[in-house]
């Protein structure tokens, strides 16, 4: 092991930077919008369906190959098996931190313009989700405007990650968690004390069944993953920072908690206020750039909701940035000997450039297309459709039927002994879901990303 490999300072801090890193744009834009697009209820329930039998456990065993093995993601497999191919795993993990990143930060920027535009009055005057749209085509369709927020916000998660884990994503965590969960709560109130609100209650909790097709299904399993950084090495790295004795098993629970907490009040702030203005909820990925705005612009003070909103989405993607960019400093650090510094200048330097062509996908380069998809399409759907679900399948393999039972049995029982006592099935249910449910499903995902069913 390496000597003096950074750490968190403790426990609470570890928990709210995973959360930080579980709680993102996947939460508070994708969450929505493709809920609102499959029916809300009946969809939601087969997402935290999935959230408990696969993402539960799937996140239990990531943070508990990072903290056994006090690594990154090639380290810790290098260090569990030896096996070329159980390295290029951790390889592939490290290649998906640099591709996520990438085109993450343009939409990041553009929560960051957004309250820029917020605060310059440019939000306030909309009257339909149309005019909204059309500020969304000029902003998104500017090439100065996505490339100075794409490059602001690689500033932001950059001067984070420099200062180390402790001294930078942890105490930035415990800043920023706080402040989302608060204009978060304040958002929520708002939402449903609106005239109408009822609506927008009914479409998240009242389930129509008719609309779970096997399609929705693949789907809330794929942002399963997605919403909970699993199968990229993130929290295998962020676990790799724990104490060895520290309780994975109730760590992983309270993560898993708050990401689905998060998405379910942003679920409720944002459907209460599209009902209650009589909007479409099922509006796609322009929910929260051409819908919402025409929701605040109605409200009274809705500019002050407007920047709240905004400033939540861009605090959700930075603790989500700082993540991924750490996956690959890490593996730099432990393996290649940089120095933090240096990997976050040069590696993060790098992931931005590679990031242009990608904020370049709504203006410059929109026509550019391959498999009639932009290269902002290209770079998220090989990282969230394929390399994530991969990355999950072969964590679920790898603690289920590759590492040596009487080993993970010893190491998730570290730290948690009592827990174990007083649930003594819970291991044997863990270890069927890591074997047989999650490979099985998992697998159904990656056929239907590849186009197979
Ligand atoms: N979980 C983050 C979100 O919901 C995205 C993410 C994926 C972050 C993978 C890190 C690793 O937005």
């Amino acid at each position: 092991m390496t000597p003096n490999r950074e750490a968190w300072g403790s426990r609470f801090g570890f928990i709210l930077a995973a959360a930080g890193s579980a709680v993102g744009l996947g939460n508070i834009w994708k969450f929505p919008y493709i809920a609102g697009e499959n029916g809300g209820a009946a969809f939601i329930f087969v997402y935290l369906v999935c959230i408990a039998i696969i993402g539960f456990p799937v996140l239990i065993s990531e943070i508990l190959i990072g903290r056994t093995t006090q690594r990154n993601p090639v380290g810790a497999f290098a260090a569990l098996t030896h096996s070329k191919f159980w390295i290029s795993v951790g390889f592939l993990g490290v290649v998906a931190g640099f591709m996520i990143l990438s085109f993450y930060s343009v939409i990041g920027g553009w929560t960051i313009g957004y309250v820029v535009e917020t605060l310059r009055g440019s939000l306030s005057n909309f009257q339909s989700p149309d005019e909204a749209g059309v500020l969304f085509g000029k902003l998104s369709g500017s090439p100065t405007w996505s490339l100075s927020y794409h490059a602001i916000f690689f500033a932001l998660t950059m001067f984070i990650v420099i200062r180390g884990v402790e001294g930078g994503i942890e105490r930035s965590s415990k800043i920023m968690m706080p402040v989302l969960v608060s204009i978060l709560v304040i958002l929520m109130i708002r939402g449903v004390t609106l005239d109408g609100a009822s609506k927008g209650l009914a479409f998240l909790w009242v389930p129509d069944w008719s609309k779970i097709t096997g399609q929705a299904i693949l789907i809330a399993l794929g942002h399963a993953f997605f919403t909970l950084s699993l199968g990229m090495g993130a929290m295998l790295t962020y676990g790799s920072y724990m104490g060895k004795r520290d309780n994975v098993v109730s760590a992983s629970a309270q993560i898993v908690f708050l990401d689905t907490l998060i998405a379910l009040m942003a679920g409720v702030a944002i459907f209460t206020a599209v009902f209650a203005s009589g909007l479409d909820p099922a509006a796609g990925p322009g929910l929260i750039f051409q819908t919402l705005p025409a929701v605040f612009a109605s409200m009274t003070g809705g500019v002050y909701f407007s920047f709240l909103f905004f400033l939540l989405l861009a605090i959700a993607a930075l603790t989500s940035g700082i993540s991924l960019l750490e996956v690959v400093v890490a593996y730099f650090v432990d393996e290649r000997g940089w120095d933090r510094k240096g990997a976050v200048l040069i590696f993060g330097g790098t992931i931005f450039l590679i990031g242009v062509p990608s904020a370049l996908s709504f203006n410059l380069m929109a026509d550019v297309k391959i498999f009639d998809k932009t290269f902002f399409d290209i770079v998220d759907f090989l990282a969230s459709n394929i390399l994530l679900p991969f990355g999950g399948l072969m964590i679920a393999i790898f603690v289920g039927w590759i590492w040596s039972t009487t080993a993970v049995r010893a190491a998730v029982k570290e730290g948690a002994e009592q827990l174990f006592d007083n649930y003594p099935w819970f291991e044997r249910v863990w270890f069927i879901f890591l074997k047989f449910v999650a490979p099985i499903l998992i697998t159904l995902v990656l056929l239907n990303s590849l186009g197979f069913m």
